[in-house]
């Protein structure tokens, strides 16, 4: 296949936008032009990579493949243009950090930190949930990960550097808030608000009560841990959130956390990166502060 970068180049402005339009403006180009290379580019992989239904166009199953590949090259120019601004010991540096939705409670600090100390990297900086984070690893898409379980079956390197616990949440006057030790046969009688499928607190939850023969039900589901906290507080349900999203809520008495047995489900946050990725050094020096000093800044 003879294939060019500017044709990659073109095509993923076009993937990216659903728009030839678009695509020719972002780039400076005429739109016949775009189409022109896109034409070229489908010739040479001999199928057509996308198709016009109505006024929209979608990307066919050969565009989505050409996609991740496009985008996977992309990125791995990016990293050789680090690594050469490197070997001409230039400062400029970026850095592509995605962490997972509980996660960007404390991940900000910490970029907030790097930041403060390598003020010349460019951050990007994706929040998201597990499944996302596993595509973001798989197509080479981020160049560190924070997520609370390491994917299995995928050759990475992942180092644990902080507790994440999830815990039980109730209104504060919920008739369980001063009870001890509360059976988990109880919480089945409750009704819960979950955090959505895909969700790396959701899975561990499903899997504890896979595991303790137990299971809830839950009324509600939601994408954001902010929005269960409220949903709690508002009486829907009871929830269960990693202790990293309650520090407001707890020191504003909003919410109790209750003392449930086998509670809390004892978690890691773990830093994650493909095996043998060539990391830079900056990206080494990210690493080193998440992985060494995490919680001295947290307490700072
Ligand atoms: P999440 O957190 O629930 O925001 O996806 C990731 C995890 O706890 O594994």
């Amino acid at each position: 296949m003879n294939i060019t970068m500017r044709q990659f180049q073109i095509f993923e402005a076009v993937a990216q936008h659903l728009s030839y339009t678009r695509a020719a403006d972002l780039l400076y180009l005429s739109q016949p032009a775009v189409s022109m290379q896109i034409k070229q580019l489908e010739s040479e992989v001999g199928m057509p990579l996308f198709e016009r239904l109505g006024k929209k166009l979608f990307l066919t199953d050969a565009g989505q493949e050409l996609l991740i590949y496009a985008r996977n090259i992309s990125q791995q120019l990016l990293e050789l243009d680090d690594v050469l601004d490197e070997i001409r010991g230039g400062e400029r540096g970026r850095l592509t950090i995605a962490v997972a939705t509980t996660a960007n409670y404390f991940a900000l600090k910490l970029l907030g930190e790097f930041y403060k100390r390598f003020s010349g990297t460019v951050i990007n900086f994706d929040v998201t949930n597990r499944e996302s984070l596993l595509n973001h690893l798989n197509d080479n898409t981020a160049d560190m990960v924070i997520m609370g379980r390491p994917p299995e079956g995928m050759d990475v390197e992942a180092t644990p550097f902080l507790d994440n616990p999830l815990v039980v949440i109730a209104p504060k006057e919920h008739r369980l808030a001063r009870e001890k030790n509360i059976p988990l046969s109880v919480l089945q009688q409750e009704t819960f608000i979950m955090r959505e499928h895909g969700s790396g607190t959701r899975i561990a939850m499903e899997r504890f009560f896979e595991q303790s023969g137990y299971s809830i039900s839950s009324v509600m589901e939601m994408s954001s841990n902010e929005a269960i906290n409220q949903a709690v507080e508002a009486g829907l349900g009871l929830g269960i959130v990693s202790r990293h999203t309650l520090e407001l809520e707890l020191a504003l008495g909003r919410l109790a956390v209750l003392d449930v047995e086998l509670f809390p489900i004892m978690r890691n946050w773990y830093l994650v990166h493909r095996k043998g990725k060539r990391l830079t050094a900056l990206m080494e020096s990210f690493k080193d502060l998440v992985i060494d000093e995490t919680s001295t800044i947290l307490k700072s």
